[in-house]
C-alpha cells in the first residue's frame, strides 16, 4: 500500500491543519495510508511518525497552528542520510511538505535524493517565491486589519502617532496588505525604506488632514524603533507603538485559507499519485507544479511572478 508522510515546517501558519486533513481525505479512498511527521524536519530525522486518518483529524481544521508541530532546522542537507534511513525504515517514499521558502528547499533536497515530494507554500509572510498566495497569509491579514481598525478608533478620538508592526521576517508583504486594506497613512517596508524627511512629509500631511497618523510597519524595517521615535519628535505627536508579534500568527484559519489549503493539498495528492515532484505554487489563481530546480530563493517585491 503506498504511504504518504506529511510534514509541517518553519513558522506555523493557520490552514496547515486543513491541508493535512485534505491530503488524507483525498488519499484514503485511493487506498493510501498517511502518516504525520511530528515537529517538522527535526522529527523526520528521528522517525517521529504518527498514523493519521481523516476522520480523527477533521476537528483540527478549524484551529490555527499545526497539530503535528514544527521546527526550524537550517542544517537539514547535512543530515539527509538520517532522514532517508528513517523514511526507509517506515517504508515511506512519498512526502508532502508545508512551509515557507526554507522548508521548500528541504523538500527539494529530499526530491533530489529520489523521493516523490510535493511542497506547498504555507507562511503568513506570503513571501514564497513565484506564488501569489500562501496558506496562512489571509488569516494573518484579517487579524492585522482588525487591529489596525481598532487602532484607528482610538487614534481618531485621542490623536497620536500610531504605528502597528506586523510579522513578515525580512519582507513587507503582510504589512503592505494590512496597511493598504486599512487605509494606513504610511507603510514602512524593508523593501522600500523611506528617507526620514519623506516620511515626515507624509506624516505631516496626514496630521494636517485628520490630527493623527496611522503607520503600518514590517518587523524587518531597518532601524524601525529609532525611526518612529525620531518621527514622533519631529511631528510633535506622542508615539504609540503596537507590536502584536506572534499573536498575528495564530487563530482560526479564514475561509480563504482553508479553501486554499484544500485546493493545494488535493492538487498535491494528484501529483504524488502520478509520481510527480515539485513545488505547488499559486499562479494566476491556480495551483501550478513548478520543478524544485526552478524555484527562486526569494519572492520578487511585490509579488509579481
Ligand atoms: O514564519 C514566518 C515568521 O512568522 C516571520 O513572520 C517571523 O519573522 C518569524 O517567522 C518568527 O520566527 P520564530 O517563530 O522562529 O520567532
Amino acid at each position: 500500500m503506498p504511504k504518504l508522510a506529511i510534514l509541517t515546517s518553519g513558522g506555523d501558519a493557520p490552514g496547515m491543519n486543513m491541508a493535512v486533513w485534505a491530503a488524507c481525505n483525498a488519499l484514503e479512498p485511493r487506498g493510501w495510508s498517511c502518516v504525520g511527521v511530528r515537529e517538522g524536519f527535526a522529527g523526520l530525522l528521528v522517525g517521529n511518525f504518527v498514523g493519521l486518518n481523516a476522520a480523527s483529524i477533521l476537528p483540527y481544521t478549524r484551529l490555527g497552528g499545526t497539530f503535528l508541530g514544527t521546527s526550524r532546522d537550517p542544517g537539514f542537507r547535512a543530515k539527509l542520510p538520517e532522514a532517508l534511513r528513517a523514511l526507509q525504515a517506515a517504508d515511506i517514499n512519498h512526502l508532502m511538505v508545508l512551509g515557507g521558502n526554507g522548508s521548500l528547499q528541504g523538500a527539494r533536497i529530499l526530491a533530489q535524493a529520489g523521493l516523490c515530494v510535493v511542497g506547498l507554500p504555507a507562511t503568513i509572510d506570503n513571501d514564497v517565491a513565484a506564488s501569489e498566495e500562501s496558506i496562512g497569509f489571509d488569516t494573518a491579514l484579517n487579524l492585522g486589519l482588525l487591529l489596525l481598525d481598532q487602532f484607528r478608533d482610538t487614534a481618531e478620538s485621542l490623536p497620536r502617532l500610531c504605528a502597528l508592526e506586523t510579522l513578515g521576517g525580512s519582507t513587507g508583504f503582510l504589512a503592505r496588505a494590512v496597511g493598504q486594506a486599512g487605509g494606513a497613512d504610511a507603510l514602512l517596508l524593508p523593501e522600500e525604506p523611506l528617507p526620514l524627511e519623506r516620511l515626515l512629509e507624509i506624516t505631516q500631511t496626514a496630521v494636517a488632514r485628520h490630527r493623527f497618523a496611522l503607520i503600518v510597519a514590517s518587523e524587518g524595517y531597518p532601524g524601525l524603533e529609532a525611526t518612529l521615535e525620531a518621527l514622533s519628535e519631529r511631528v510633535g505627536l506622542r508615539l504609540r507603538f503596537a507590536r502584536p508579534s506572534h499573536t498575528l500568527r495564530g487563530g482560526r484559519p479564514s475561509a480563504r485559507d482553508r479553501l486554499l489549503a484544500r485546493v493545494l493539498a488535493e492538487a498535491g495528492v494528484e501529483h504524488l499519485a502520478n509520481h510527480r515532484s515539485g513545488a505547488l505554487l499559486i499562479q494566476q489563481g491556480q495551483p501550478v507544479l513548478v520543478p524544485f530546480e526552478q524555484l527562486e530563493p526569494y519572492k520578487t517585491p511585490f509579488g509579481q511572478v
